[in-house]
């Protein structure tokens, strides 16, 4: 049996995962790509110039579903027991990141169609690809996306995405759809196409009942919310010294250092994320790349603060136009946290966003702009 499959299986066994017939189709399907990925002959075998070309590579899977559905659990599994060498597993947007940043360089560079090399290198090494929320909501991205794909399957790589939506809903209703429609072609060309839809968010089962906004700083409110992370990510308590940590591209250069980043959830500190000189790009890279914020020690604001609340208003609204999960602890409600300054005015839509956010509606609601 596959190692995929045998994880996914003890998992269950061991009663960390509930069993969920649709996730073990989809656990299946994964491990018949890992043990067609792992029988491709290596670069450079007898078999392989036997057949004097590149073999054709396994079809893909492109998993899709609401929110919570353990797509990304998934995923995460297959990737891990895939005993291959030439693997990558990024975040959708992390990646078109370098694809653009890529595409600006080769430009300069005058070769006639940038696409090319920038496939070649983003395909080099690697054999698999694994793509965590796939999701397209600009004309730029959707404009190279068919193109870049093409190439990179045309250099033998096979994909593994995650997405919240089907691929014929991808970028949907975005400027110049048609220019984008090839790529969704060819997703279902080289992809088998799962639905992971099944009746329960087992993450919204995970955060429980627990309220996400909560008053006084202290103690029992840190112990509440490192009890969430933990049950948020499967990790063991017992290596909590080892958490990663990460450096955020925030574009321009700039980078932001996250203290605890693991499996699409952060923690930062207000003095880190609002009490340093950062902006809308800061908070934008922050709320497409992390599905769930835990922020601790937000202080009770006051007119010495108003940089500081500006910023906070600023943080939340990026949070909530991407529907990230917000776990706070304050020494004050929303309503009572900036009570007088400079834009307290403006402060009213934080005040009412930061209670729509803890809303069992939103809490469902899956991660992204559109
Ligand atoms: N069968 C299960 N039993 C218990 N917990 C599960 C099960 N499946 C997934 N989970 C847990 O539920 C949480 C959410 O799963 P996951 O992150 O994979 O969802 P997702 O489908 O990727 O959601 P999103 O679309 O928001 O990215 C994770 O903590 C995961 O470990
Ligand atoms: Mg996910």
């Amino acid at each position: 049996m596959s190692a995929v499959l045998s994880a996914y299986r003890a998992l269950i066994a061991g009663g960390e995962l509930r069993p969920d017939a649709t996730q073990a189709a989809a656990a299946e399907r994964l491990a018949e790509l890992a043990t067609a990925l792992e029988a491709v002959p290596k670069r450079g075998s007898t078999l392989w110039k036997l057949l004097g070309r590149l073999p054709d590579p396994p079809r893909g899977v492109y998993l899709w579903g609401d929110v919570g559905r353990g797509k990304s659990m998934l995923m995460d599994l297959f990737f891990q027991h895939l005993d291959i060498r030439r693997k990558r597993r990024v975040h959708f947007h992390a990646f078109m990141q370098e694809v653009h940043h890529r595409l600006h360089i080769a430009r300069g560079s005058q070769v006639p169609d940038p696409i090319q090399p920038v496939a070649a290198t983003m395909s080099e090494e690697v054999r698999l690809l694994a793509f965590d929320e796939m999701i397209v909501n600009n004309p730029a991205d959707a404009a190279v996306l068919s193109r870049l794909f093409t190439a990179m399957f045309d250099r033998g790589v096979t994909i593994v995405a995650t997405s919240n939506r089907a691929p014929t809903d991808l970028y949907k209703d975005g400027i110049n759809r048609s220019l984008f429609l090839p790529f969704i072609d060819l997703i279902q060309q080289k992809c088998d196409v799962v639905a992971l839809n099944g009746p329960v968010d087992y993450r919204l089962d995970r955060l429980g009942r627990i309220d996400t906004w909560l008053v006084p700083n202290g103690p029992e409110a840190t112990a509440a919310l490192s009890a969430a992370f933990f049950r948020l990510t499967d990790y063991p308590v017992e290596d909590r010294a080892k958490v990663p940590v990460e450096e955020l591209d925030v574009g321009g250069g700039r980078m932001l250092h996250v203290p605890k980043s693991l499996k699409g959830v952060a923690v930062f500190s207000f003095k880190r994320l609002c009490g340093e000189a950062r902006g809308a790009a800061d908070y934008l890279a922050v709320a497409r790349r992390f599905h769930t914020v835990i922020l601790v020690g937000i202080p009770r604001l006051g007119p010495e603060n108003r940089n500081e609340a500006a910023r906070f208003v600023t943080l939340i609204d990026a949070l909530y136009e991407h529907k990230v999960k917000l776990l706070a602890a304050a020494d004050a409600a929303p309503e009572d946290l900036y009570a007088t300054g400079d834009g307290r005015f403006e402060f009213q839509r934080t005040v009412s966003r930061l209670n729509e956010m803890r809303s069992f509606d939103y809490l469902a609601k899956g991660h992204g702009a559109d």
